[in-house]
């Protein structure tokens, strides 16, 4: 089998990774934004033409991005920012003039910072600002967007330690006050993927998580049952209630064994059940192994703390590589949720070196190549896979690292992080590999 005619082969990035231009244009300051915050990144607010230019000259089918909420709501409760929406409006403009088709993130971990006023989602009361601002963007955007997330990585969100991606700076971990965050942000995108079936019929609402398989360490079945239950814990509550429409047994008694009220009403189970997306996208990076032995000694850099996996390589921040990992999440999601997938990021963060001005990153092309071969191979299990958007487009700066030298883009972008450089856009060799890929649907993999 091929890949299909119509694949969207794509690339993505993040606002509050790469637009820079913070508080310019009546923005407020974001979530995910530092007091110190005023690293120009790659400055993509003022070159997305000519960075566009560039993806259609790579021959990008589709682009994911997202919406900065504190540059259109600057403040949550106030009024709409003209010069935000003219913003997005002329980047997705430009985006049609060249064929590409957007996919737009609600919310890539992106929230005006006043909303920790109220505990962000901890507060129901978020919900109905989330909800004035997605109708602010269906409004203003509907007409050009056709593939819509809510957010980003939702599983990741109630991590411990990812608090303030839900709006809550307090440095105590209330197990509790994640899920009823999670819970709020659920209720959210189910009524986000109502809002757009009553605006647009024809648009299709995603969910987005970010999907590491976890391994047992032995046949041990203690380990298969530790991995079975990390994995529901993690991935499968988000999943379960987005793509069915209620929570799954496995929240409730977890919920149950750690004293967690939720607080879900009657009200907000309605919505859950008809509010379920046409889609599931996710991010895949890597994998984790666990076993049931709590002193076992922790993988450095792993993303959910899991031991070390002797049979994978690991990228310079201790992330393992994993392609084979890849054709397990996607067989996995298809036959518990039958639904089309997209994978919205998949990529290699790397430091880059510039020598003549070139980029010779050939083990990011290898990277490419090994998860795009087992890709294919889930396309020939016969999962339906839609797209394939790569993290990222250009560089931007890294959310765990907070540094540009982790980078991950196609296109290197000539700043380091105090902002010194000239911000010149130079393809890498992974640039001319993607081409040829798109060029060929797949068969130059
Ligand atoms: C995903 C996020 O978790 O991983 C991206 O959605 C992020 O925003 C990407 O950039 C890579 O992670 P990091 O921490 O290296 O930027």
């Amino acid at each position: 089998m091929s890949f299909p005619n119509n694949f969207l082969w794509g690339a993505s990035i993040a606002a509050h990774q790469c637009e820079g231009s913070f508080a310019g244009d009546g923005k407020g300051r974001g979530i995910s934004e530092r007091e110190d915050y005023k690293k120009p990144l790659s400055d993509f607010y003022h070159h997305y033409k000519k960075d566009i230019e560039l993806f259609s000259e790579l021959g990008l089918k589709a682009f994911r991005l997202s919406i900065d909420w504190s540059r259109i709501y600057p403040d949550p409760w106030g009024e709409a920012n003209q010069i935000g929406i003219n913003y997005y409006r002329d980047l997705l403009g430009t985006l049609k003039e060249k064929g590409i088709i957007p996919i737009v993130t609600l919310s890539h971990y992106e929230m005006p910072y006043e909303i920790s006023k109220i505990h962000g989602f901890y507060s129901k009361e978020s919900v109905d600002l989330f909800m004035k601002y997605v109708r602010t963007c269906f409004d203003n955007f509907g007409d050009l967007v056709t593939y819509w997330l809510t957010f980003n990585e939702l599983n990741c969100e109630h991590m411990p330690g990812h608090n303030k991606m839900n709006g809550i700076i307090s440095s105590e971990n209330h197990l509790e006050w994640d899920y009823v965050s999670l819970n709020n942000k659920l209720v959210a995108s189910a009524k986000a993927t109502i809002l757009l079936h009553e605006m647009f019929p024809k648009s299709k609402m995603g969910n987005m998580i970010g999907y590491f398989p976890i391994y047992p360490e032995t046949s041990n079945p203690k380990d298969f049952m530790k991995m079975m239950f990390k994995t529901n814990l993690l991935h499968h509550i988000c999943l379960e209630v987005q793509c069915n429409g209620e929570y799954p047994y496995f929240a409730h008694n977890y919920f149950k064994q750690n004293n967690i009220d939720i607080q879900l009403t009657e009200e907000e189970k309605a919505i859950l059940k008809s509010g379920v997306v046409d889609f599931i996208s996710m991010s895949y990076y890597c994998s984790n192994v666990v076993t049931y032995k709590y002193d076992a000694p922790r993988a450095s850099g792993n993303q959910i703390g899991g031991i070390d996996n002797p049979f994978l390589k690991k990228n310079d921040w201790g992330w393992t590589i994993d392609p084979e990992g890849l054709r397990i999440v996607l067989n996995d999601c298809y036959q518990r949720y039958k639904k089309p997938i997209i994978i919205v990021e998949n990529g290699l963060g790397a430091y880059d070196k510039v020598e003549n001005n070139k980029v010779h990153d050939d083990y990011r092309i290898e990277y490419f190549h090994n998860h795009l071969s087992e890709l294919k191979k889930a396309v020939d299990d016969g999962v339906d896979i839609f797209g394939y958007c790569l993290w990222s487009a250009i560089d931007i700066v890294s959310v765990s690292a907070y540094t540009i030298q982790k980078r991950y883009g196609l296109i290197y972008v000539d700043v380091d992080d105090d902002g010194n450089g000239t911000f010149k856009r130079i393809k890498k060799d992974s640039f001319d590999y993607y081409k040829k890929v798109i060029e060929t649907n797949g068969e130059a993999i």
